[in-house]
C-alpha cells in the first residue's frame, strides 16, 4: 500500500484542508506504517505557480504549510514529507505524460473550467496542464490510495485516465490505477457564507473559512455570523436536506468530534443555532487552538522544519526514481 497526496502552497489552510484532507492523512500513517507501507505527503509548490505568485509569499507559505502538517499530527519521522519541487521526478515525469495526455480531457476539467473562468486566452498554459503534474505526483510512486476531498476525485480519474493510456500505449504494465479516498465524514466541507460554495482558500472573503491559524477569537466569531436559518435542527440529516447551510455546521461537528452526523443532530434536535453555534465554536476551538499554538513552535525554528523538507525530499525522490526510469525506457529515451 502507497498514500500519496498533496496540497497547493497558496496560503492558508482552512477547516476543509484539515477535515477533507489533513486528518485522514494523520490517520492513514498508523495504519499504512503497521501494515509495511508508505505514506507520502507534500507540498504542491510547483502547482502553485500556475496562478499568480509572489516569490516572498510562496517561500514563506511553503515552510508555513510544512509547519501545519507537522502541527496537525504528521510526523516526518513516519511519513514522507517534502516540497514537490525538490523531487525533480514529479516535473520530469509530468512531461512524458504531457504526451499521454488529451486536450479534450483537460479542456473537461472542472477546476480549469472554474478558474479559468471567461479569460481562457489570458490563463497560463500551467493551469490547463495542471493535472497532469498532478497525475505524476502520485504515477511517480506507483500511488495505490490517494486521500482527498471530493473536489479533487476529477483529477484523480484522470490521472487513471492517463495511466491506462500510457500503459496502453506503451505495452507496459507500469502504473498501478490509484484509488481515491474521499473522506467520508467531510467530503465538501461549505463555506460559512454559503451553502452552495466549497470552502476555499480562494474566496476573498475571510469571513467564509475558519483558518488553522485563526485566533481563539475569530473562530468563535465566524461560526456566530456564519449563515443559518431560523430554525431550530430536526432530529434526523434526512430533515435537513434543503438547508445546506445548516448541514453543513453540523457536518462540520460531526468531523471535528468523530462522531456521526445523526448522533449530533439528535443531541441538538430542538434548539436553535444560538445554542448549537457556541457549542460548535468551542469543540472547533478545543482541536484549533492546541495546533495553532504548535505551529508557533515550530516555526521559531524555521530551518529544523526545512531539514525535515530535505530529508522527506532524499526518501522521496529514491523512491521515485526507479519508476521514472521504467518511464523513461518505455517512451524510448536515452538517459
Ligand atoms: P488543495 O490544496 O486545494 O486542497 C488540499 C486538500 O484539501 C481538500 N479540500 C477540501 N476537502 C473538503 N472540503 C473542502 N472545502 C476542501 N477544500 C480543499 C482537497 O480536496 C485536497 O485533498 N490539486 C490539489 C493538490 C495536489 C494533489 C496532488 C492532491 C497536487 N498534487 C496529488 C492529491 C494528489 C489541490 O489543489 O488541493
Amino acid at each position: 500500500m502507497r498514500v500519496v497526496s498533496g496540497i497547493q502552497t497558496t496560503g492558508n489552510l482552512h477547516l476543509g484542508n484539515y477535515l477533507g484532507a489533513i486528518k485522514q492523512w494523520v490517520a492513514m500513517q498508523d495504519q499504512v506504517a503497521a501494515k509495511g507501507g508508505d505514506c507520502l505527503f507534500f507540498l504542491a509548490d510547483l502547482h502553485a505557480l500556475t496562478v499568480a505568485n509572489d516569490p516572498k509569499d510562496l517561500a514563506a507559505h511553503t515552510i508555513e504549510m510544512a509547519a501545519t502538517l507537522i502541527a496537525a499530527g504528521i510526523d516526518p519521522a513516519r511519513a514522507i514529507l517534502f516540497n514537490q519541487a525538490r523531487v525533480r521526478a514529479h516535473a520530469e515525469l509530468c512531461w512524458i505524460l504531457q504526451g499521454t495526455a488529451r486536450m479534450g480531457w483537460l479542456n473537461r476539467m472542472t477546476q480549469w473550467k472554474d478558474k479559468a473562468g471567461k479569460n481562457r486566452e489570458g490563463a497560463s498554459v500551467g493551469l490547463f496542464t495542471y493535472p497532469v503534474l498532478q497525475a505524476a505526483d502520485v504515477l511517480v510512486y506507483k500511488a495505490t490510495h490517494v486521500p482527498v476531498g471530493e473536489d479533487q476525485k476529477q483529477h484523480l480519474e484522470l490521472a487513471r485516465d492517463i495511466a491506462t493510456k500510457f500503459n496502453t500505449d506503451f505495452g507496459v504494465e507500469l502504473f498501478p490505477l490509484p484509488d481515491p479516498l474521499v473522506s467520508e465524514a467531510a467530503p465538501r466541507i461549505m463555506s460559512l457564507r454559503d451553502g452552495g460554495a466549497k470552502m476555499s482558500k480562494s474566496d476573498p472573503s475571510d469571513m467564509t473559512r475558519v483558518n488553522l491559524t485563526d485566533t481563539d477569537d475569530l473562530i468563535a466569531q465566524k461560526f456566530r455570523k456564519a449563515r443559518t436559518d431560523p430554525e431550530p435542527l430536526p432530529d434526523t440529516m434526512a430533515a435537513l436536506a434543503d438547508r445546506p447551510e445548516a448541514r453543513n455546521l453540523v457536518t462540520i461537528y460531526a468531523a471535528l468530534a468523530d462522531r456521526t452526523s445523526q448522533s449530533v443532530v439528535e443531541e441538538y434536535a430542538g434548539q436553535g443555532f444560538g445554542t448549537f453555534k457556541p457549542a460548535l465554536a468551542d469543540l472547533a476551538i478545543s482541536i484549533l487552538a492546541p495546533i495553532r499554538d504548535r505551529i508557533a513552535e515550530l516555526l521559531k525554528d524555521s530551518e529544523a522544519v526545512q531539514a525535515h523538507l530535505r530529508d522527506g525530499a532524499a526518501r522521496a525522490s529514491a523512491l521515485a526514481a526507479p519508476t521514472l526510469k521504467e518511464a523513461q525506457n518505455a517512451v524510448g529515451l536515452q538517459i
